[in-house]
C-alpha cells in the first residue's frame, strides 16, 4: 500500500515535527512527510526540515491582508503538494473554517494538555496555578473549533511539587513526541483501509 503524503506546519522550533520526520523514515511507517510549511520566516524548525531534505516553504501570515488570503494561499500551497494529511505542529495561527473544513478529518494538531482542560495558549502555566496532579497533551483532528476538534490520542503526565512551566513542558514534550506519530500513523492507517475498500 502507497505511503500517503504529509504536509507539517509549523511556526517554531519543530521538535514535534522532527518527531514526525524521524518516524516516517521507517519503512513500515504509513506516511512520508512530503513539506514543512512555517508562517515564521524566521522559525527554527526550517533548518531542520532542510537538513532531512523536505521542502519548506514561507508563507508568512504579516504579508497578508486578511486571515482569509493567507489561508487561501497556504490552502493553494497544500493542494500543489498533493498531501492526504496535514499535521499542524506548534503552529500557532487560528486556521479559518473555509480551509479547515476542506481538511476535515485529515488535518491533525498536538496539543500541550489534556483536552478539553486549558484550549489555547499557556497550559502548563495555568494548570500549575489550578493545583491539578495530572497533565498531559492531546493529538486532535482541526475543526472550526479551536483546540476542540475530536481527541484521537492523549496521554498524561503527572504535575509535582516545584515543577515550574518550564519543567512541566519538558515533561510533556516528551509525550508529544511520542504520542504524535503514533496518532498520525494511526489516521493514516484508518484512510488507507477507508480507501483500499
Ligand atoms: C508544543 O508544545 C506544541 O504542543 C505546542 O507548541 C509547542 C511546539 O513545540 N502547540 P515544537 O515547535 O514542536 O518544538
Amino acid at each position: 500500500m502507497r505511503k500517503l503524503r504529509a504536509g507539517v506546519l509549523i511556526s517554531g522550533r519543530g521538535s514535534n515535527m522532527m518527531s514526525l520526520i524521524e518516524a516516517a523514515r521507517a519503512q513500515e511507517y504509513p506516511v512520508e512527510i512530503r513539506c514543512v510549511v512555517s508562517n515564521r520566516p524566521d522559525a527554527k524548525g526550517l533548518e531542520h526540515a532542510v537538513s532531512q531534505d523536505i521542502a519548506t516553504k514561507v508563507i508568512d501570515h504579516q504579508a497578508y491582508a486578511s486571515r482569509e488570503t493567507f489561508d487561501a494561499e497556504l490552502g493553494r500551497y497544500l493542494a500543489s503538494q498533493s498531501l492526504d494529511l496535514v499535521a499542524c505542529a506548534g503552529f500557532m495561527r487560528f486556521l479559518g473554517p473555509a480551509l479547515v473544513a476542506e481538511w476535515r478529518g485529515r488535518m491533525l494538531n498536538i496539543h500541550p494538555s489534556l483536552l478539553p482542560a486549558y484550549p489555547g495558549v499557556r497550559t502548563h502555566e495555568r494548570a500549575i496555578a489550578d493545583g491539578v496532579k495530572v497533565h498531559g497533551c492531546t493529538v486532535h483532528q482541526v475543526t472550526a473549533d479551536l483546540d476542540g476538534g475530536p481527541i484521537i490520542l492523549q496521554t498524561q503526565v503527572p504535575v509535582l511539587p516545584g515543577d515550574t512551566p518550564e519543567t512541566l513542558a519538558a515533561r510533556v514534550l516528551k509525550e508529544e513526541h511520542r504520542i504524535y506519530p503514533k496518532a498520525l500513523a494511526m489516521v493514516a492507517r484508518e484512510l488507507q483501509a477507508k480507501t483500499s475498500t
